[in-house]
């Protein structure tokens, strides 16, 4: 696990390029920064013309590079990804990412759920056993970093709500039967499958790792816009998380 740090600079962007359609990766050179930087943590974008920087996640680090992989939802995305070339201000790393070493000698069990698979790619970079990515996206359009994956010997299971690729339906169909307790599942999505995905590990006695993403304006728990319930008290997702254990999670 790197040692805390936390920067607030301005960056070179190295390249900023549509992987497929509405989804861009975005490079930038941070210098020192990335060997502070671990799974699950993000930093808060600064977009020249919006009033609140824009969180995203570590998609991945190599040597001086950071990259950020982003779905075009909004004006500040829209923006971002407008932007070829130039500075962007970066406040980060933060928040605190997946726990790597606790349950390292148990089969890892990725699941994530649209953009959620920006964050568990560099968390399956890190991991020391290679398992099965459950991946689940609206149609094959929407499913990233596949090849990534397989690459480094990743089972995958994928699920697309049109069909067109994969199990037709939602990514938790797929996984219910195949757990066991000797699993440990790393959890990314939107919150309806998140909710899903907790209601199985928990019936089945399975530890692991949630990320959450709730909405975010500081992104360093000075404004309680994204305060949640864990364990029966209240915690900011951006200073507190967004990674909890799945036990502690009510969603
Ligand atoms: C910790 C964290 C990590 C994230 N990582 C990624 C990632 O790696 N890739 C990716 O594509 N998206 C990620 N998101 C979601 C991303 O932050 C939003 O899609 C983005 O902020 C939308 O900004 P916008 O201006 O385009 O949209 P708008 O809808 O115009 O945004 C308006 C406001 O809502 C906030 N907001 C809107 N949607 C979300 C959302 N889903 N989650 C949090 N805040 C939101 C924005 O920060 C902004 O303050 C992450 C969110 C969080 C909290
Ligand atoms: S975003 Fe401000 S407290 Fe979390």
């Amino acid at each position: 696990m790197p040692a805390f740090k936390r920067f607030d600079k301005s960056y070179k962007i190295i390249s900023n390029k549509e992987i497929c359609t509405g989804y861009f990766e975005l490079k930038i050179r941070v210098g020192d920064v990335a060997g502070y930087c671990s799974p699950g943590q993000f930093f808060m974008i600064g977009v020249p013309g919006v009033f609140l920087r824009r969180p995203l996640s570590i998609h991945d680090v190599k040597r001086d590079v950071l990259s950020f992989l982003y779905k075009v939802v909004g004006k500040g995305t829209k923006i971002l990804s407008a932007m070829q070339s130039g500075e962007l201000q970066l406040l980060g790393p933060l928040g605190k990412g997946y726990d790597l070493e606790t349950y390292k000698k148990s089969n890892p069990i990725i699941v994530a759920g649209g953009t959620g698979i920006a964050s568990v790619y560099f968390l399956a970079t890190k991991l020391e056993k290679k398992g099965t990515l459950y991946y689940g996206a609206r149609s094959k359009r929407d499913l990233l970093c596949l090849d990534k994956f397989k690459k480094m010997g990743w089972e995958i299971v994928v699920s697309t709500e049109d069909g067109s690729k994969g199990h037709k339906g939602y990514i938790t169909d797929a996984l219910s039967e195949k757990l066991d307790e000797n699993d440990v599942m790393f959890v990314c999505g939107p919150t309806p499958m998140l909710r899903k995905v907790l209601q199985i590990a928990k019936s089945k006695n399975v530890r692991g790792f949630v990320s959450l993403e709730e909405k975010m304006a500081c992104g360093v728990g000075n404004c309680q816009g994204c305060a949640i319930k864990i364990n029966g008290q209240i915690k900011m997702t951006c200073k507190d998380g967004p990674v909890f254990k799945i036990e502690q999670v009510e969603l």
